[in-house]
């Protein structure tokens, strides 16, 4: 769906969502649930990685969109693939959730408890955007990415993760109808209230600062620095978010990896989607210290820092 496509839905223009966001498209994965999404990308990843679906002893999946309410969409992904040697959960942690994910596998690896974990970043978000509301349609998009993450000798990996939220900004971004607090009725008009609601400008702010401090703070407690850094895949919800992000840290934008122009706002996908772009771009190499962050609705934040 492209910035003309919206044009002919609200009151909005190219040059609004692109000089704002850096938003040109977005895809639409119509006739296709959150599950087929994941089953893409996770046979993907099993592929590139060699792994058999034997190995995999947990399937952990980020989303705040599974195609149930009960089960989980990573079951649901464990019964479409065959992985059945897995235990499988969903992680509900908005834009944050392949990051929350991928801290949650790194432990149990870490830990001896596994050897194999497929972690994957999901979201239909088409389905609960209001595409009536200019403030959140042009921003979403539908997509998946995911990663197996093994345990290995060696001073490759995940050298450390930092997670955060803050509840007191629940407001800010949130579904209100739909849940156990308000559940669905017959025959009322929810007027949105059970679609993506979102603040956009204060989040904006908080989310400079956060993704900001999250970067740094993985970087430093590794005892590195920002010039060891060879990219930075952050979330992508907004350019002027990112470009800010940058300026803050200190970093080249040459060192920051961008797809929104192509993707838009994909929620707990868009980190595992940027970084399989990087990846396949040729833009990391064996050894490069590569930093994900990401910021989401909570609000929540969380960085990993990886020696790839
Ligand atoms: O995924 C993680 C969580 N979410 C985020 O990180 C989102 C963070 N926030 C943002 O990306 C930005 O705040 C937005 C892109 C959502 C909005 O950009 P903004 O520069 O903060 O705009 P604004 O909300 O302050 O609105 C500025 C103006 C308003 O008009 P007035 O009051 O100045 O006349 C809006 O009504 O732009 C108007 N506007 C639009 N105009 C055309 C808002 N949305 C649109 C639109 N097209 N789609």
């Amino acid at each position: 769906m492209t910035n003309a496509d919206l044009e002919k839905i609200v009151d909005t223009s190219d040059e609004w969502i692109a000089s704002r966001t850096g938003i040109r498209e977005r895809r639409i994965a119509n006739g296709m649930v959150t599950s087929d999404l994941a089953v893409i990308a996770a046979t993907n990843a099993l592929e590139m990685s060699g792994t058999a679906k034997d190995e995999i002893e947990m399937i952990i999946l980020g989303t705040v969109t599974p195609d149930y309410r009960l089960p989980s969409a990573a079951c649901v992904v464990q019964q479409k693939m065959g992985l059945n040697n897995a235990a499988a959960f969903d992680v509900v942690a908005a834009c944050t959730g392949f990051i929350n994910a991928l801290s949650i596998a790194s432990s149990y690896i870490e830990n001896g408890n596994i050897k194999k974990a497929l972690v994957i970043g999901v979201e239909k978000l088409s389905t609960f955007t209001n595409f009536k509301d200019r403030n959140t349609c042009v921003i979403f998009g539908d997509g998946a990415g995911a990663v197996v993450v093994s345990a290995e000798e060696g001073d490759r990996g995940i050298i450390n993760s930092f997670i955060k939220s803050d509840g007191r900004y629940l407001k800010l971004l949130w579904s209100e109808v739909g849940g156990a607090a308000n559940p669905y009725s017959e025959s009322f008009d929810f007027n949105g209230t059970d679609k993506i609601m979102m603040n956009g400008s204060d989040i904006f702010k908080i989310a400079v600062k956060e993704m900001s401090n999250a970067t740094l703070k993985v970087i430093n407690d590794a005892g590195l620095t920002v010039d060891d850094i060879s990219i930075v895949v952050p979330h992508q919800a907004n350019i002027r978010i990112i470009e800010s992000l940058a300026k803050r840290i200190k970093i080249s934008m040459d060192k920051v990896f961008l797809n929104i122009a192509k993707y838009g706002n994909t929620s707990a996908a868009s980190v595992p989607l940027a970084l399989d772009e990087a990846n396949r771009e040729g833009r990391i190499k064996d050894g490069d210290y590569v930093v994900m962050v990401a910021f989401g609705g909570g609000l929540i934040w969380g960085a990993t820092l990886v020696k790839w």
